[in-house]
């Protein structure tokens, strides 16, 4: 059995994320979605608030877990069994930001990771240009589920 994690910040998720997680889950046995901390960023929504939106919207995949990474991602790794990592890549940027990462978790826990190059139609889409474009009343409908898009309102509206 294979497992893998596509681990990130999921703030929120958006469909770009969905996607890479739905081919992930079509080539491993089981796939976790490991939401993390990362930190260099200011979070809209909290650790918990990322688990529910990322389950809810997730939920027709059978062999697709989402948990909380807390700490380092090759521990988490280690510790569960897990030997690969799946990340998207859009850019040559994001393998500039992917690559010492890969490196460091394969020395850490012998994790390997693989990329997998982002759809064409969805390779534009970020959690932070969701968030841009929202704070600036743009419609992101079609860029994330509906439980995120409706989490995204509430958030306006209370901010
Ligand atoms: O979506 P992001 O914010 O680009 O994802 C980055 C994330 C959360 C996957 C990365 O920061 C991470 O793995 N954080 C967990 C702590 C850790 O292991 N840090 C060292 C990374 S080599």
């Amino acid at each position: 059995m294979t497992k893998a994690i596509v681990p990130g910040s999921f703030d929120p998720l958006t469909n770009g994320h969905a996607d890479v997680i739905a081919r992930a889950s079509q080539m491993f046995t089981k796939v976790y979605v490991g939401v993390a901390h990362n930190s260099a960023k200011n979070y809209w929504f909290t650790l918990e608030e990322r688990i529910a939106l990322a389950k809810e919207s997730l939920k027709q995949f059978p062999n697709v877990e989402v948990v909380a990474v807390e700490g380092l991602l090759a521990a988490w790794c280690a510790a569960h069994e897990v030997k690969v990592i799946v990340k998207g890549l859009r850019s040559g940027q994001d393998f500039e930001y992917e690559y010492p990462q890969a490196v460091l978790n394969a020395d850490l826990a012998a994790v390997e990771t693989v990329f997998l190059p982002s759809n064409p139609q969805l390779g534009h889409i970020s959690s932070s240009i969701v968030k841009e474009l929202v704070s600036y009343g743009g419609n992101v409908e079609n860029l994330v589920s509906k439980t995120v898009f409706a989490a995204l309102k509430r958030r306006l509206e209370t901010n």
